[in-house]
């Protein structure tokens, strides 16, 4: 009879404590100069049911600023100058309610772009789990994570991946499935 009891209590606090974990409150942020991480991000969205905001320059980039047959478009001189911040149009209002931040961008310079550096020292997102992603032409995202976790050692940040240019429809699924995967589950 005891033994019957204990056992109750042991399932009754096993069910209470699954009903309590609830899901992890996710928001999906992104860089964007010419589509191909805004696309993503919002099929990540989709596939994850995140809230999404894009992370966009007070001066908006154009197709003359990200032109790669020109040295002397802006993000060029951007990724010359490590330490220089473009402002921001704005920053998410609510982010205080977010558990998982989701950074994605283009590797620019097999790194990420300044504004992601901005929009990081511009937000608190201390305590959060921040899984940053990327879109590039050919490179990994191991050097522009690795960069990230430099610069800001006491962020809780993951290494999610990249999509490479022209992916086949089934190589991007696997990348939005690999990154619904990195939200920790409680
Ligand atoms: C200024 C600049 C630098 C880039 N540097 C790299 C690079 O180092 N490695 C790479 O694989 N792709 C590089 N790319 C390609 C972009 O990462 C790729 O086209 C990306 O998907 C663009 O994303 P977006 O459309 O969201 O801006 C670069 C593109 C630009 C404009």
């Amino acid at each position: 009879m005891i033994m019957k009891k204990s056992l109750l209590m042991a399932l009754a606090v096993m069910i209470m404590t699954a009903c309590s974990a609830k899901d992890p409150k996710v928001l999906i942020t992104y860089f964007s100069a010419s589509g191909t991480t805004k696309s993503l991000s919002q099929d990540l969205a989709k596939a994850t049911g995140a809230d999404l905001f894009e992370i966009e320059g007070a001066q908006p980039y154009t197709a003359d600023d990200v032109n790669l047959g020109n040295r002397e478009a802006r993000a060029f001189k951007e990724m010359a100058d490590k330490s220089f911040r473009p402002e921001l149009k704005e920053s998410p209002k609510n982010l205080k309610s977010y558990d998982v931040v989701y950074i994605g961008f283009p590797i620019w310079g097999n790194a990420a772009p300044n504004i992601i550096y901005t929009f990081i020292e511009k937000n608190d997102l201390k305590g959060k789990t921040v899984i940053i992603f990327s879109t590039s032409g050919s490179s990994d995202l191991g050097n522009s994570f690795r960069l990230l976790k430099e610069q800001y050692p006491d962020l809780t940040l993951v290494e999610g991946t990249t999509l490479k240019r022209n992916p086949t429809p089934e190589a991007r699924q696997e990348v939005i499935n690999k990154l619904k995967e990195a939200i920790p589950v409680k």
